[in-house]
């Protein structure tokens, strides 16, 4: 596992990187699909993705790397759910001790997810999953809520 002051230097590295990245001019799900393969580049999680409120008020499957996950997730529900519902970023040690914990993967251990607002509201939810336990802190939650704002939801 990498040390802090490393995990520390590729989030500000992918930070810098993302402006470039990012392009205005096309819609926000290829945007999220770069931001999801750089942070993948970087740090090789079991999963990571988006969720995004559909008209039916639940998550919905959006760009995402990774195993076949979960399409659609109630408000309120497993980690995603909550942390819309609760409109903060959730990290998660081990997930077997979250009670309604949705397990898309049996080989998921440690979780993030982390809430993406537009106009005050959580319009969207980056999920990340490990297999490692207690792989996400709050430094993970510092950096990747600084990073989703530059999706132009
Ligand atoms: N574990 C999540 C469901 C999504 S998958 O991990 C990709 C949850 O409890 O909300």
């Amino acid at each position: 596992m990498m040390t802090s002051e490393e995990k520390e230097a590729k989030y500000k590295e992918l930070l810098n990187q993302l402006s470039a990245l990012m392009d205005p001019n096309i819609a926000w799900v290829g945007n999220a699909g770069n931001l999801i393969a750089a942070i993948q580049e970087a740090f090789k999680h079991w999963w990571c993705g988006i969720y995004v409120v559909n008209s039916n008020n639940q998550l919905e499957l959006g760009p995402f790397q990774g195993p076949i996950a979960c399409t659609l997730i109630g408000f309120g529900k497993g980690v995603c759910g909550t942390a819309w519902k609760e409109q903060k970023t959730i990290v998660v040690p081990d997930v077997h001790q979250f009670e309604g914990h949705i397990a898309c993967s049996s080989a998921s251990n440690s979780e993030i997810v982390v809430p993406i607002f537009k106009n005050n509201q959580v319009v969207a939810v980056l999920d990340i999953d490990s297999i490692e336990f207690n792989q996400f802190d709050e430094m993970d939650a510092k950096y990747l809520e600084k990073m989703v704002l530059n999706i132009n939801f």
